[in-house]
């Protein structure tokens, strides 16, 4: 590819594809007005969960081949940083309380089995065998093929590993805008200067809508969808599956804390732990597993994820020469970030990508704003 790529945004998904297209040859450089894998990126429970998260169509296919994809992308990462980001794959369980709760997840169960995943529904005695810190249930499902990975080493490993590769990586930086005409980039304009680019790809999260410089026909609506998440320290093994219930998903980690989220609140940019989040995921944790109430509160945040009006990411091309997105991913940024990787990467060379992506595309919000020749 001649001349540098510039991502815009250096969370996992902007990292990820640095790495990607640095792999494959290509000179690539990253700037973010903060620091690296910190925004959504951090603050993520890095559930690994087509199923749990309740998704379909095309959207379950993406997450489900992210899935096949974490192994291989976990080995890789581990080889080229010596960094394991702790992908546990215990499966996750959800829990049911009533016979309406129970033939929703036997719907559930069977529509995994149906696409070959591994999952099962467990009585009421199972559960507590495997889970026994958990509130008496009515019955609950096993997701086998469901995972979990440390979000924020995941961060650490693909700033080491686009290091590794050589690829620049401005952070902090004041300001950063799109330098483009009504038909194609011309790179990025920063606070420390111009950088001529062929291609631009935001991958700027939760702003990818605001960044600046973009003209109105390649515009897309991005909506910050506030996440507020609490750990707990939990003695070794309390809690071995993620729990995803309905009011909160309890989500172990191997260095002892247990991730319980998380709100989901249209509060603009707006990033404050309130007392009304912590309580209802203190409340939602304590229903399902009252054994928890002892345990310390070690630590509270809240992120925002990037949302779109129909709930799918903007993946490829963007409506004028050059510009590229990969952002949108709401819920699902963690699992999806192998994959986006895979496709973007495809799209930014001109090639087919491995799955279906017409549905992701950024275009979608200006179906007739293609450039004129
Ligand atoms: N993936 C779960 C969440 O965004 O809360």
């Amino acid at each position: 590819m001649e001349g540098e790529v510039v991502i815009i945004g250096a969370g996992l998904i902007g990292l990820a594809l640095a790495r990607e297209l640095a792999h494959r040859g290509a000179a690539v450089r990253v700037v973010d007005t903060g620091e690296p894998g910190r925004q959504a990126s951090w603050a993520a429970a890095g559930m690994l969960a087509p199923s749990s998260e309740g998704l379909d169509g095309a959207f379950y296919d993406l997450c489900a081949a992210s899935l096949a994809r974490y192994p291989a992308f976990a080995a890789a990462l581990h080889e080229e940083t010596d960094l394991d980001i702790h992908l546990r794959r215990e499966g996750f369980i959800t829990p049911a309380y009533d016979d309406r709760g129970v033939a929703k997840l036997e719907a559930e169960v069977a529509d995994a089995r149906a696409r070959g995943f591994g999952a099962s529904m467990l009585t009421s005695v199972d559960t507590l065998r495997l889970e026994p810190s958990l509130a008496p249930v009515a019955a609950s499902a096993h997701f086998e093929h469901e995972a979990s990975v440390d979000n924020r080493r995941l961060g650490r490993a693909l700033r080491a590993a686009v290091e590794h590769l050589g690829v620049r990586l401005d952070e902090g930086l004041p300001w950063v805008r799109l330098a483009a005409t009504q038909r194609r980039v011309n790179g990025v304009e920063t606070a420390n200067g111009f950088i001529p680019a062929p291609v631009v790809i935001n991958a700027a999260g939760a702003w990818a809508g605001t960044l600046e410089g973009v003209p109105e026909r390649a515009r897309v609506p991005v909506e910050p969808v506030k996440g507020q998440i609490l750990a707990l320290g939990m003695p070794a093994n309390l809690i071995r599956h993620t729990i995803y219930a309905e009011h909160a998903y309890l989500v172990p980690r191997d260095d002892g804390r247990l991730i319980v989220g998380a709100t989901v609140e249209r509060a603009g940019f707006d990033t404050r732990v309130t007392a009304a989040g912590i309580h209802r995921l203190l409340d939602g944790a304590l229903r399902v597993a009252p054994a928890l109430r002892d345990l310390a509160v070690v630590e509270t945040w809240a992120g925002l994820r990037p949302g779109t009006p129909d709930g799918l990411p903007y993946l490829g091309a963007g409506s004028i020469e050059g510009y590229f997105l990969a952002t949108g991913h709401l819920r699902n940024g963690v699992l999806l970030t192998p994959i986006t990787a895979e496709v973007v990467a495809d799209t930014v060379e001109g090639r087919a990508p491995r799955v279906d992506v017409a549905a992701f595309s950024p275009e979608r919000v200006h179906p007739t704003s293609k450039a004129a020749p």
